[in-house]
């Protein structure tokens, strides 16, 4: 049986320290600003954002929510973000994905300082990530948090092991497989187009799953020990909890993987809430390089 990996007690750890910097940066006069920017109303992302507006608060910083009308054009969003790059008292600029398809979002998160870009979504920073300078820019949350899942396992160096990362998202896939490749794994990345995906996820020693599909990976694609981490949030249909309810799965169908996996994380439970912490370690550490 698996260890569960624990991404939740991990996260509450890098909170409290991240907590604790934050108020003896205040005390030396900058107090980290964190400005989270949400457009249009999709129910997800509505939680996604107000979960991390209210960690923020809860780690002492300045925490400001700007939720905009699906009817905002792309030249009010430049506005604000501009406004926001000029402002400050704002070390941290979020604009939630995705964004209504009336808005380019290539060009907003591009109009984002790149000192303040903590997702790490501008290209300055992806460039940076790519080229491996990774202690100067800012690394993309979700990944960040899950690699400090599988160093956890699996040691600092990955030399040596074979690292399959399902999906080729800017957001997960693509920083995902460059952090991996830092840390001296052999690295695939597959996708919809792969041939025979079982068989490449069956290579994996570290499997990282992030296709937004339900339960998509099953127990006989996993390497017998292997650590497999689930990025995936999805919420499905559970009538067994009653007429309409739902439950969140991840993109790893978990009871058979539990089984085969060496430690695996759960969902809800475990990159999730390494995500918010990391983009808090992100804010504190741009209001730290701020304060100079
Ligand atoms: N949408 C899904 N994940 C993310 C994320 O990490 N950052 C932003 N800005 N939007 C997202």
């Amino acid at each position: 049986m698996a260890e569960i990996i624990d991404g939740k007690a991990v996260a509450a750890r890098i909170v409290d320290e991240v907590t604790r910097h934050a108020a003896e940066l205040a005390a030396s006069g900058t107090v980290p600003g964190l400005a989270v920017i949400i457009v249009g109303e999709d129910p997800a992302s509505q939680v996604y954002v107000a979960s991390k507006s209210r960690k923020a608060e809860a780690c002492g910083f300045h925490s400001v929510q700007h939720s905009l009308p699906e009817a905002t054009t792309e030249e009010e969003l430049v506005a604000l973000v501009e406004e926001l790059n000029r402002n400050p008292a704002i070390h941290g600029i979020l604009v939630q994905l995705p964004l209504p398809a009336h808005i380019n979002s290539g060009r907003i998160i591009q109009t984002i300082a790149p000192e303040k870009d903590v997702d790490g979504f501008h290209y300055l920073n992806v460039g940076k990530l790519g080229t491996g300078a990774i202690g100067d820019g800012f690394v993309p949350c979700t990944p960040a948090g899950s690699m400090l899942l599988i160093q956890g396992v699996r040691g600092k160096d990955l030399s040596g092991l074979s690292a399959v990362v399902i999906g080729r998202s800017n957001i997960v896939g693509k920083p995902m497989a460059n952090l991996l490749l830092a840390a001296n794994a052999t690295v695939t990345i597959a996708h919809s187009r792969t041939a025979d995906l079982p068989a490449v996820c069956r290579s994996a020693d570290i499997l990282v799953a992030a296709v937004g599909r339900p339960e998509m990976v099953k127990g006989d694609w996993i390497k017998p020990g292997a650590t497999v981490i689930d990025v995936g949030i999805n919420r499905i249909p559970a009538p067994e909890k009653g007429e309409g309810k739902t439950r969140l799965v991840g993109d790893v169908a978990f009871d058979e993987a539990k089984q085969i996996a060496g430690a695996i994380t759960p969902v809800p439970g475990g990159v999730g809430p390494m995500t918010i912490a990391m983009l808090m370690a992100n804010t504190l550490a741009s209001a730290c390089r701020a304060a100079g």
